[in-house]
């Protein structure tokens, strides 16, 4: 690299980190102190991210586990096209016509000023709901910090700011685990919820989150009732195998099954199905004393990225650890395969950091299991979990059916 590009590079990496550094002071008119409190359990929420992977089955238990009228925020070119997207995730999901009733499409955007709606639905936005579930981002591996802020971090302000428009109305905030990503590189473990908030790190997408997660907590210091939710890799459905093709850890499944190996590569997983995540946020937000506090919703157990690929291997898939470069360069020479997927593989060491360390865990705290309780049962991460994960990527196309007999 030429000494003229270093400095370009070491300029664009400063304007980022003063960038992080302006927008991580949350604005001074986002206050709820002095407001009155939500009354009792909510009738009536806002969900946003409902057209996506997680927030689909959110979208789901928020119906069949709550009475709540959930007010959905969606894009689209217009108030119908995002009526017809809201009714696809209802429909992806099995919601039933009586459950579907309670649902309300909120046509606006994250990025925009008051949502992109007009002052008077803002406000009627702002006085109807009593709760609001923030799940909506780009999620987005490869996106820079400057391309994922206004959906990320000025999506967060704006919900922040609905929520102390009219009374101090809770956030269930959906972060991310990648917000510790420096504390895990550091080797500084066993990572529990309350481990104070590392800089931030990784790609930008995880700085996207931090600066998020900064916000929510400062909203949380002038009042905003807040609850924290930091998923780790979201995976499939725990009954029916179904998860999201296009996520960052499919595809590195998919194109590590395509090179006919995977990429030796020091990591410890935290992972849980799709449905043990949603009910984990569901249930944890009906839970008084879970307000104000942040949970790990995964797995108690980690899991190694070899153990992983051992499961794709006793799915009947040949991929056999190598290198990281020689995996990458495997990756790379594969016939059609996508630029996005290439990036992500290009872009592994800053998603999976490597401890410096030792490797931490993330803990999972007794008292995030207490407060979930018996309601919602972890799922095991077994052999059977996995092939109903894998057929289902092949019925989907993702995956080529598999080649050899499971040898477990
Ligand atoms: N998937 C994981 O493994 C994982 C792990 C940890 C944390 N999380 C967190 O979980 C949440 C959901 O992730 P996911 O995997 O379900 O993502 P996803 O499938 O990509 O869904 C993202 C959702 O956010 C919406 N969204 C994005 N930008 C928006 C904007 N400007 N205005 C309105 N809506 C917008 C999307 O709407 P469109 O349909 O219009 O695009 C979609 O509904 C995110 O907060 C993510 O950070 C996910």
């Amino acid at each position: 690299m030429s000494i003229e590009r270093h400095s370009t590079d070491d300029h664009a990496q400063e304007d980022v980190e003063s960038t992080i550094s302006r927008d991580a002071t949350l604005a001074a008119d986002v206050d709820a102190q002095g407001l009155d409190d939500v009354p009792g359990r909510p009738r009536s929420a806002l969900l946003t991210g409902a057209t996506g992977y997680l927030g689909g089955f959110l979208l789901a238990d928020l119906l069949s586990g709550t009475d709540t009228v959930v007010h959905c925020l969606v894009r689209g070119d217009s108030p119908d096209e995002a009526g017809a997207r809201l009714r696809g995730a209802l429909a992806r999901h099995g919601v039933d016509e009586g459950e579907a009733e309670r649902v309300r499409v909120v046509h606006g955007s994250l990025t925009k000023r008051r949502l992109g709606l007009t002052d008077d639905a803002y406000l009627e936005l702002a006085r109807g709901i009593e709760a609001i579930y923030h799940c909506g981002a780009w999620v987005n591996l490869i996106a820079g910090y400057p391309a994922l802020r206004g959906s990320n971090v000025g999506g967060t302000v704006e919900v922040l700011r609905l929520a102390t428009r009219v009374r101090r109305t809770p956030v269930h905030h959906v972060s991310t685990i990648g917000v510790l990503m420096t504390a895990y590189e550091a080797g500084a473990g066993p990572l529990s919820e309350d481990h104070p908030l590392p800089p931030p790190g990784g790609v930008g997408y995880f700085k996207s989150k931090w600066v998020a997660e900064r916000l929510v907590r400062q909203a949380a210091e002038r009042g905003v009732p807040v609850t924290v939710h930091r998923p780790g890799v979201v995976l499939a459905d725990s009954s029916t195998g179904l998860g999201s093709a296009s996520d960052w850890f499919m595809r590195l499944t998919a194109v590590s099954v395509r090179a006919g190996c995977s990429p030796s590569y020091d990591f410890l997983l935290s992972l849980a199905p799709a449905d043990f995540t949603s009910r984990s946020i569901v249930e944890l937000s009906r839970r008084p004393q879970a307000a104000g506090r942040i949970f790990h919703n995964f797995l108690p157990e980690p899991m190694t990225l070899a153990d992983y690929f051992s499961f794709v291997e006793s799915c009947g898939y040949h991929v056999p650890a190598v290198p990281y470069p020689q995996w990458l360069a495997t990756v790379k020479g594969l016939d059609g395969v996508d630029r996005a997927t290439v990036r992500i593989a290009e872009s592994l060491p800053r998603i999976l950091l490597r401890p410096r360390n030792g490797v931490p865990t993330y803990g999972t705290s007794g008292a995030t299991a207490a407060a979930i309780g018996s309601n919602v049962t972890p799922p095991p991460l077994d052999r059977a979990y996995f092939a109903r994960m894998f057929a289902e990527l092949v019925r989907q196309g993702e995956l080529p059916p598999r080649k050899r007999t499971a040898v477990r």
